[in-house]
């Protein structure tokens, strides 16, 4: 049996909390101390929920190291702030030349690791562009890739191969709303090079993940979406992008290009920068449906 927990025995009080907040019951009180369970050890997902927790600092895990542990002060929002905070985030697609420091994006990723997932550790990785030539690159190849679709998409049998490929409610969507974008952003790609994709943004993420990592695909969204709260409150402006992953999961040269190994999905993807626009109005919206039992 392995031993997980470090328990201070000068510290701990059997009080016994460790053990009840642990998820997979990997922690007994033993004479008055908390031990590792000798029939539960293997279960442990290493969440550290119980280091987190106890008011005595008796318990530790060699296999989190303290400093995934630190003193923060504040930690509470009131409703209202959160509120006001999530309704002010806007999709922003027009961005100023201002420059995103590298420190800013580090600081929007430490906070984006703070989102949960399936099970410890996270699985989500992400590639951070900011050279102009690579987006250049990335852009050239997405415009290149719905080319193909629009071009395939023109013709019966292209459509019929596309829907078996896509699926059918994949299909719709191509059908009701992405054939409209990227002919329009093709168009304007090939007009002046404006970017209809990643609207020049000065930072684009992409959000990729091992397919074997348990629920790898919500823990990347998650992951993309509490970055991109972390970017409203540092005053910068975000929009998820559902286009651009397709295009790099498929293409055997970008991925090669930015060493995305092949058991990966690329899964989304979020530009940055600061808003060029400023919302007057914080927007309220209601859930498609919500019903009490
Ligand atoms: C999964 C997902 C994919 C999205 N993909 C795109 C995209 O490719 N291009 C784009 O301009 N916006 C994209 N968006 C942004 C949505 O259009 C936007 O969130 C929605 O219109 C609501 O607007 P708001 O975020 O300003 O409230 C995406 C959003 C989500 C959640």
């Amino acid at each position: 049996m392995q031993i997980l927990h470090h328990v201070d025995p000068e510290r701990c009080n059997g009080d016994g909390i460790c053990a009840d907040v642990c998820p997979e019951d990997v922690l007994d009180i033993v004479d008055g101390r908390a031990v590792t369970s000798a029939d539960r050890s293997g279960a442990c997902i290493s969440c550290g929920q119980c280091v987190a927790v106890c008011p005595r600092a008796a318990i530790s895990m060699p296999a989190l190291p303290d400093d995934m542990f630190p003193e923060l002060g504040g930690g509470t929002l009131a409703y209202e702030d959160l509120y006001a905070f999530l309704a002010r985030r806007r999709s922003v697609r027009r961005f100023r030349d201002t420059p995103v420091s590298r420190g800013t994006v580090e600081r929007i990723l430490d906070a984006a690791a703070t989102a949960p997932m399936g099970m410890p550790p996270h699985s989500t990785e992400v590639l951070v562009f900011q050279d102009p030539d690579e987006r250049a690159v990335l852009l050239d190849e997405v415009v290149r890739e719905y080319d193909a679709m629009l071009k395939g998409y023109s013709t019966p049998v292209g459509r019929a191969m596309i829907r078996l490929a896509a699926g059918t409610e994949q299909y719709r969507t191509l059908r009701e709303h992405i054939v409209d974008i990227a002919r329009r952003a093709n168009a304007q790609y090939r007009r002046d090079r404006t970017d209809r994709y990643m609207y020049h943004a000065p930072v684009f993420l992409l959000f990729h993940a091992d397919r074997h990592a348990m629920s790898y695909v919500q823990n990347a969204h998650l992951v993309c979406h509490h970055a991109m709260l972390a970017a409203h409150s540092l005053g910068l402006g975000s929009t998820i992008i559902g286009l651009v992953p397709p295009v790099v999961d498929r293409s055997k040269r970008l991925r090669e290009r930015y060493g995305i190994p092949d058991q990966n999905k690329v899964i989304t993807s979020l530009i940055l920068g600061y808003p060029r626009f400023r919302y007057r109005k914080p927007i309220r919206r209601a859930l498609a449906d919500v019903r009490w039992k």
